[in-house]
């Protein structure tokens, strides 16, 4: 494991070898940083936004805030998926004021009801007809990019998005070591057996760093380590390249006291099973495998203290139709997120004390979340 070139040796730090250099404190505090982190990572790349299933029927809405925008989700009445900006072409008023919603065939904005068709065309607005010289076409509402995987609507705002191989997937396939690792979860058609929303009083960068590192599983996640005893050693799925962490030798499953799971994602191999791996989608996604099920996070900074985290766990549709109890289950890592979120918060409390201006230090086990470091500076210069 690597740093990346743009972090600094510890030598030139004056830090001992063993250290590495965190961000500073103002990284996760600065109103002007969170803006630049907006501008330069949030609308430029991709975000994944939405459950696909979440919106069945055409009609069926979700709004998102994505950086500074919110973004209107929709599924039209051809059934593709279509993403607009959230603001009338008007005069600028929010259209939808919902989380989520359904509407019969159109959006109309509140204020002087001009009406735009689920695919974004302004379709009607009072006196329209008076005013000949206006070609409809050029007040549609603002396009956002969409792209589906793994069950996910993922947007992005910029004109020209990046590749999605090059960025999503190149993350999926550097912390599995191949892009086929995940395929055998089919996480496009597990079903969501639960969702549970986290509101965390700390920056999303505390949030990453949190689940790119161990060094605290042995302090803060008792239930985790008696499940996954080589985490109680610090290192993390994270941390390697390939690497599930294996089971403990008399652990049944991936629940809340390691009794049995539910039936085994019939694509899970061989080498797979009785594993749980972890990789990290920058900036916003954790995805977490284990042989019968997924739990997936989606992560929305809403201020440089604040950041709503909506936690999916994703079954076989029989075990979601047959109605099994997954209480055992899903309690697992509902109480790793309380933990994890619950010493996030803890960090936030510090970055702002004068002590913390030059930020602290990683330990060995640690040094990769560098590479994390290193990827925001190089997005926010
Ligand atoms: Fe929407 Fe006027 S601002 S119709
Ligand atoms: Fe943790």
């Amino acid at each position: 494991m690597t740093t990346g070139e743009l972090s600094t040796p510890a030598e030139d730090q004056g830090l001992p070898e063993s250290l590495r250099e965190t961000l500073a404190g103002h990284y996760y505090t600065d109103p002007q940083i969170f803006r630049a982190e907006q501008d330069r990572i949030f609308h430029t790349g991709w975000f994944c936004a939405v459950l696909a299933t979440d919106l069945e029927r055409p009609g069926q809405y979700e709004t998102v805030q994505i950086g500074r925008e919110s973004v209107i989700i929709t599924r039209r009445r051809d059934g593709r998926i279509a993403a607009h900006l959230n603001i009338c072409r008007h005069r600028g008023a929010r259209l939808c004021t919902q989380d989520k919603g359904e509407v019969r065939r159109s959006f109309q904005c509140p204020y002087h009801a001009w009406t735009y068709d689920l695919d974004g065309s302004l379709i009607a607005a009072p006196n329209l007809n008076a005013m000949p010289d206006i070609d409809k076409t050029d007040y549609s509402l603002h396009r956002v990019h969409t792209r589906e995987w793994l069950g996910y609507i993922w947007l992005c705002l910029a004109e020209t998005p990046p590749s999605f191989d090059d960025t999503v997937i190149a993350d999926v396939t550097t912390r599995l070591g191949s892009p086929d690792a995940i395929v055998g979860y089919d996480i496009a058609n597990l079903r969501l057996g639960r969702r549970i929303t986290y509101d965390v009083a700390a920056n999303w960068k505390q949030i990453v760093e949190n689940f790119m590192e161990c060094y605290h599983c042995a302090t803060i996640h008792p239930e985790l380590t008696e499940v996954l005893p080589e985490f109680a050693d610090g290192l993390a799925a994270q941390y390697f390249v390939g690497h599930g962490a294996a089971f403990g030798n008399d652990v049944e499953g991936f629940t809340i006291d390691g009794s049995a799971g539910l039936p085994r994602i019939p694509g899970v191999t061989h080498d797979q099973d009785r594993r749980y791996y972890a990789i990290t989608v920058r900036p916003q996604v954790f995805i977490n495998l284990v042989p019968d099920h997924v739990v997936f996070h989606r992560m929305f900074p809403l201020a440089p203290d604040r950041t709503l985290v909506h936690c999916d766990w994703l079954y076989l549709p029989q075990v979601i139709d047959s109605g099994t109890d997954i209480d055992h289950s899903v309690e697992l890592f509902h109480r790793v997120n309380q933990q994890d979120f619950d010493a996030c918060e803890r960090c936030q409390l510090g970055m702002d004390s004068w002590s913390y201006q030059k930020g602290g230090v990683l330990v060995p086990s640690e040094h990769h979340i560098g590479e994390f470091h290193d990827w925001v500076r190089g997005h926010i210069g």
